[in-house]
């Protein structure tokens, strides 16, 4: 059974421009795939709490020398990588919040980096351990930067997402939405047909 993994970022949980843009395809994926099955993490209604020195600290801890505390945070943890091991498919909504990535996505990415569990070092250099998976990225932004140096996510998203192992990454962008009308209607139509398209070839890989 194929199973898609749909990581929510918007501070606007569904009603995120992000968030639409992610549920139009993969509602488009579930039609493609009958039997499919689809996770959906929302990290506006279930936030993961900021990397501190303690949950760090938890990750390299003996299992019997760990707190209470970070016994919580290892079985956190190891939860959000088991759902992202599973999943054939990733779907990532991505809105530009303050020039980044919303510090959630950030929170969540903090605690699935795992040394020895999702990448290891090498003496050629870092390995991700989590392979073989199509990644799909929704960006919505209220201004325009794709291919300028001022675009903060794409080379950061590709950079983390090769680092635990994903290298196989397309990204459908909204840019402009904060613009007028006219921009942001034009944006969305763009998006939708890239969104048909992905959608398409998703359906002739099925
Ligand atoms: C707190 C906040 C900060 C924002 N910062 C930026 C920004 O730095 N650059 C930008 O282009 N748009 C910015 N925007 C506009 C959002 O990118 C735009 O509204 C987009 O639709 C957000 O995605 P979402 O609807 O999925 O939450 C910001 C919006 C909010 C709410």
């Amino acid at each position: 059974m194929t199973t898609l993994l749909q990581i929510k970022s918007s501070l606007f949980s569904d009603g995120g421009q992000s968030s639409r843009l992610a549920d139009r395809f993969v509602a488009a994926w579930r039609q493609a795939s009958p039997g499919g099955h689809v996770i959906v993490r929302d990290l506006a209604r279930e936030p993961v709490p900021h990397l501190d020195a303690e949950r760090f600290g938890a990750f390299a801890a003996a299992a019997a020398q760990r707190t209470p505390l970070q016994q919580a945070v290892v079985a956190q943890s190891d939860a959000l990588i088991a759902e992202l091991r599973r999943a054939d498919v990733v779907v990532l909504g991505v809105p530009m919040y303050n020039f980044g990535v919303p510090s959630t996505l950030k929170a969540y990415f903090d605690h699935v980096a795992r040394a020895g569990v999702t990448f290891r070092y090498t003496d050629k250099g870092p390995v991700g351990l989590l392979t073989g998976k199509k990644v799909y990225v929704f960006a919505a932004r209220g201004g325009r930067y794709a291919g300028t140096p001022r675009d903060t996510q794409t080379d950061f998203l590709r950079d983390f997402l090769a680092f635990i192992g994903m290298t196989d990454v397309e990204f459908v962008y909204a840019e402009g939405l904060a613009i007028g009308e006219a921009a942001r209607d034009e944006a969305l139509a763009a998006a939708h047909a890239a969104i048909e398209r992905f959608a398409a070839a998703e359906e002739m890989a099925a």
